[in-house]
């Protein structure tokens, strides 16, 4: 596994004729082992053997979340418990959780894809890996460590939490590469800071950052306070978990989508309509080879937009820039909270740990944000700074995102760290 794979390079159409024949087998599979998607596909009048050409893919029906909540736990599988040598699970933030099986096959391709990012973003066989992704039923900390080991390096399963101990092995194993959130990242850099040690001398050449969104503000930070290269990894546990598309070494700032075993589209998620590549709108995923749970043309709920390739055969995604369901509209504009982090980003006194308040006091929603200072600043700032800044970051929120908000900015450590995903909102709206 030290070397790029032949699909990777392989030419368009032979990429497009693997995708069509795995395509046509998949859409079997589940018509006849799923009972939920031979009652979808019966229902809107569409058989496997309608599927000629790749973009025939669009007459089957679009797969949400809820058909596989309404499926809780296994229903959504297609082989028999037997063959199944792995369960995870996503919690989600309300109802049910989905749950995901694999086979033994699909655990052997999702590590080979894992090692195929690890190594496209620049890690080799003779690194070590900090995993600090949790483990456990995300998807994150065990798909980093298969992928990992695939490579051939040597993974250190850290795990999330106990940050204290996350800077004593990065000192004393001297990792190469780290596979963590951003936003826990962030914390592991606060806490070299607080033992008084300088993060930018630590032994980590490359991040491997992923599970939430993350922008170039948040990106040239973790660059410049750890000094290793930052490359974003994508993924969800409902089409497999990390892995589905990594941003190469030699193609930043766009993540190439592994293609030969997702086939991915993008739909208006208003509509449900297709809409062309290159146009924002909601990334749907069709897995191309999984057995134990296929899903068809799965609803992410990621906003994206797909771009041509690149150094691959393989099409590329747009970083994401948030879920249709993170979504908030205030007074009629629709913000993104990565919206509001790129915006703070551009003001040097304030620290990227922020959480944004939403509130209903009338009709209409408003938003807080709280956003801490930066601990090098030094000393408690004054009251008339504290106003000077707070205006100061209103107005740049106004101009740059078209909204009004309320800021307040708080001493470094106030907010809770995550230790995983960030939470970024926390809705105060009365329940109705
Ligand atoms: O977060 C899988 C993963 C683990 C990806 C580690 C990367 C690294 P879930 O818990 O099911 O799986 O959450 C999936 O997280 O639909 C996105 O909304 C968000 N997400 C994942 N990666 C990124 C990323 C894992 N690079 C959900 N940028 C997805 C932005 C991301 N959002």
């Amino acid at each position: 596994m030290g070397s790029i794979e032949p699909i990777e390079t392989a030419s368009v159409d032979e990429l497009r004729a693997l995708q069509l024949a795995r395509m046509r087998d998949v859409v079997r599979r589940a018509y006849d082992q799923v009972p939920h998607y031979r009652k979808r596909f019966d229902a809107a009048g569409v058989h496997p053997d309608d599927l000629l050409r790749l973009e025939d893919i669009v007459k089957f029906p679009l797969t949400a979340k809820d058909d596989l909540r309404q499926n809780y736990p296994f229903g959504m599988f297609a082989v028999p418990m037997e063959q199944i040598v792995r369960i995870h699970a996503s919690s989600g933030t309300t109802g049910k959780p989905t749950v995901v099986g694999y086979t033994k096959n699909d655990i052997e391709t999702w590590s080979r894809l894992m090692a195929r990012s690890i190594r496209a973003a620049g890690g080799r066989a003779s690194d070590k890996i900090h995993v600090a992704y949790g483990y456990g039923l995300f998807t994150g900390g065990l798909g980093a460590h298969y992928g990992g080991e695939y490579l051939g390096a040597a993974v250190i399963p850290v795990s999330g939490g106990f940050t204290e101990r996350q800077v004593q092995i990065i000192n004393d194993f001297r990792p190469d590469i780290i596979m963590v959130t951003p936003s826990y990242m962030l914390a592991i850099a606060d806490e070299f800071e607080r033992q008084g040690l300088d993060a930018s001398k630590c032994s980590l050449r490359l991040g491997i950052f992923g599970a939430e969104p993350w922008g170039e503000g948040m990106r040239a930070e973790l660059e410049q306070r750890l000094g290793l290269e930052a490359l974003d990894v994508y993924g969800l546990s409902e089409v497999m978990g990390p892995g589905i598309a990594q941003e190469c070494a030699d193609s930043k700032d766009a993540l190439t989508i592994w293609e030969d075993h997702f086939f991915p589209e993008i739909i208006d998620p208003a509509t449900g309509h297709p809409v062309a590549d290159g146009e924002p709108g909601e990334l749907v995923i069709t897995t191309l080879t999984k057995e134990g749970m296929p899903v068809i043309r799965y609803r992410t709920r990621d906003l994206t937009r797909l771009l041509p390739p690149a150094t691959r055969a393989m099409r590329r995604i747009d970083r994401i820039r948030g879920r249709s369901d993170d979504m908030l509209i205030i007074r009629g504009v629709n913000v993104f909270p990565s919206n509001i982090e790129a915006v703070l980003a551009k003001e040097e006194r304030l620290a990227p740990h922020y959480l944004l308040e939403l509130r209903r006091p009338g009709s209409l929603d408003e938003l807080d944000v709280v956003v801490e200072t930066r601990a090098a600043l030094g000393g408690k700032l004054s009251g008339a700074e504290l106003a000077e800044l707070e205006q100061r970051a209103e107005h740049l929120i106004k101009v740059f995102v078209g909204i009004t908000t309320k800021v307040r900015v708080v001493e470094p450590g106030t907010l809770e760290r995550s230790q995983g995903k960030a939470k970024r909102v926390l809705d105060l709206r009365p329940k109705d």
